[in-house]
């Protein structure tokens, strides 16, 4: 992260094709700063291979991509995570056989050393690196109410949980724009409503934007600003929710499509 302004992100013209399928026609968009932006639409909509353009994961076939002006687009994932962009992956990716706080320690070591092997290594041969992150690791779990599971292994957390760490990991991560891919799918509605209250003390309290990605619909209108629907690789329209969630061609198009979760 180069200051602490949230950024703006831009996506110009993105187009992607795997063999001879379009996953995303000609899609512009934009990630406010401060803001949440919501992407929403059916299964196959073209949503996370947005988001895998964004982090580099994905090069996309023509367009750009920019973090207030500065061209990303082709970059590598580890250059693009160092300018502040973070993700949740749509499957959640966390060291299964690490602590809690081991995995939050990871995430605060320089990237030299987040190698995973060299972190794991180095995490029991030197104490001094350990105590060194301690207490920072602890104030990321106090943030996403982890910290009585610090010592439980990774894998022994329940899906909704192993979400909060991956973003206590972001936070400690320092990044700068969060891209969260399905934060609450799979969450029990008790979880869902904790991870919607994490999400808005983030934007709130944290200089940064954030993008999601959602299928329900009760979450958008609880968390997004500005909402984008996707339908087979094209933005379909965007503007505030209502204008978006109220347009009579989305509620077709959603509730005919997919297996979205609505309004409850
Ligand atoms: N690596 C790949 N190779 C081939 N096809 C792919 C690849 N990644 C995605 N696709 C296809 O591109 C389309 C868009 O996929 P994507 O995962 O972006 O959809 P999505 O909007 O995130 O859907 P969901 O809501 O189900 O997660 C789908 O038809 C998918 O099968
Ligand atoms: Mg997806």
């Amino acid at each position: 992260m180069t200051d602490n302004r949230p950024p703006t992100i831009t996506l110009k013209g993105i187009k992607k094709t795997f063999g001879s399928f379009q996953a995303l026609k000609q899609v512009d968009a934009t990630i406010l700063p401060g803001r949440i932006s919501a992407f929403v639409g059916p299964n196959g909509a073209g949503k996370t291979t947005l988001f895998h353009i964004l982090t580099g994961n994905l090069k996309p076939d023509a367009g750009t991509v920019k973090i207030n002006n500065k061209n990303i687009t082709g970059m590598e994932p580890w250059r693009i995570a160092e300018l502040g962009v973070g993700k949740l992956f749509q499957d959640v990716r966390i060291f299964e056989n690490m602590t809690v706080l081991e995995n939050v320690v990871v995430a605060l070591m320089k990237r030299k050393e987040e190698n995973p092997l060299y972190a794991f290594t180095s995490l029991f041969k030197n104490k001094e690196i350990y105590n060194r992150y301690n207490d920072e690791a602890m104030h990321c779990l106090e943030y996403v109410g982890l910290e009585s599971r610090s010592t439980t292994l990774g894998g022994e957390l329940s899906f909704g949980q192993q979400k909060l760490l991956s973003i206590a990991r972001l936070i400690a991560h320092k990044s700068s724009c969060l891209l969260l891919d399905e934060p609450t799918a799979a969450l029990s509605p008790t979880m869902t409503k904790e991870m919607i209250k994490l999400i808005q003390r983030l934007i709130s309290e944290k200089d940064i934007s954030i993008a999601l990605i959602e299928h329900n619909m009760t979450v958008v209108r609880e968390l997004a600003f500005y909402t984008y629907f996707m339908h087979e690789g094209e933005i379909f329209c965007h503007g505030t929710q209502n204008c978006v969630l109220e347009n009579p061609d989305v509620r077709e198009l959603y509730m005919g499509l997919s297996g979205v979760t609505n309004e409850k």
